[in-house]
């Protein structure tokens, strides 16, 4: 059938992180109310990576408005290795400290799983840590990377059917492609994941209900593989003649596609408020309160 009359539901990401950071910052208030001290999140960047820099003045910025404190730990690009650790291993030890994120990329001389394992799993809002990781795969409660969680907070906004839709992830990283495959499946979707050696990717996204594009690749899908209807997440953030474009063509996918996601303004504001709701967790989880919803 022709699709040309289709609309597409562009994705408000914004929107939908402003009413849950409302909510997130309600909850915290009535803590704050009733005594208790503010949760905390450490944020840890290492030297000068232009692009961490803008992501972590979000991340403060964020948590300032939702009640939740935060402390911006910076050390110079030429930082080793033991140094990150003894400030990991501090932050660890320090009791008013619920949350700790390093973000990512880390300079070459500094290994970031090892870093990773040094965090205390109770902490790991980015949900990274191999205890963290090896619980998804469990299938066993634990703290779950942010942008999958925002993805899944995105397709139940509206109403996406997971259960029995076939679900095609483009990446498989640890951030995002891993533990999204991982989510999708715990919600019975059957999942393919895809990567740059995949054989005739266009096949396979055209069978996708749900297409998450997390390669890293501009525009790498083209509007006529996208299946009539589907829900299409796009991750990408690639700069291209000064353009900011994503992994999917999204001028060429809007009219087929039933929903997708912009690459600014997308899923991106979900990310940081999934950072929040698990710093909250880890904060709820460490100081004896029932987990959200219990
Ligand atoms: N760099 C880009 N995205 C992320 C993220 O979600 N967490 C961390 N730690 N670093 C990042």
């Amino acid at each position: 059938m022709q699709s040309a009359a289709r609309q597409s539901v562009v994705v408000d990401g914004m929107a939908l992180a402003q009413e849950l950071r409302s909510q997130i910052a309600a909850e915290v208030a009535e803590l704050v109310a009733a005594g208790r001290r503010p949760p905390c999140l450490a944020v840890l960047l290492v030297g000068d990576h232009p692009a961490s820099a803008s992501y972590i003045r979000g991340k403060h910025r964020a948590c300032a408005r939702a009640g939740i404190s935060s402390r911006d730990h910076h050390l110079p690009q030429e930082a080793s290795e033991q140094e990150v650790l003894a400030l990991v291993d501090a932050l660890n030890r320090d009791p008013t400290v619920d949350g700790i994120l390093v973000q990512l990329p880390l300079p070459r001389q500094i290994h970031a799983v090892t870093v990773i394992e040094a965090i205390d799993p109770a902490k790991d809002v980015d949900g990274l840590h191999t205890r963290n990781a090896g619980r998804l795969m469990a299938g066993l409660p634990g703290l779950r990377p942010c942008t999958p969680l925002g993805i899944l907070e995105v397709l139940d906004r509206h109403k996406v059917p997971l259960l029995g839709a076939h679900a095609v992830v483009i990446g498989r990283s640890g951030l995002v492609g891993k533990p999204v495959a991982l989510l999708l499946l715990e919600r019975h979707a059957t999942v393919t994941i895809c990567h740059s050696r995949t054989r005739d990717l266009a096949a396979l996204v055209r069978e996708a209900d749900v297409l998450v594009a997390c390669a890293g690749s501009p525009l790498l899908v083209k509007g006529d593989w996208i299946k009539p209807g589907a829900a299409v997440i796009d991750l990408g953030v690639n700069m291209v003649d000064g353009r900011q474009v994503g992994d999917v063509d999204f001028d060429a996918a809007l009219g087929t596609a039933g929903l997708i996601t912009p690459s600014r303004g997308g899923v991106g504001p979900l990310t940081i408020t999934m950072l929040l709701r698990n710093t909250l967790e880890a904060y709820r989880s460490r100081t004896g309160l029932p987990p959200r919803g219990a």
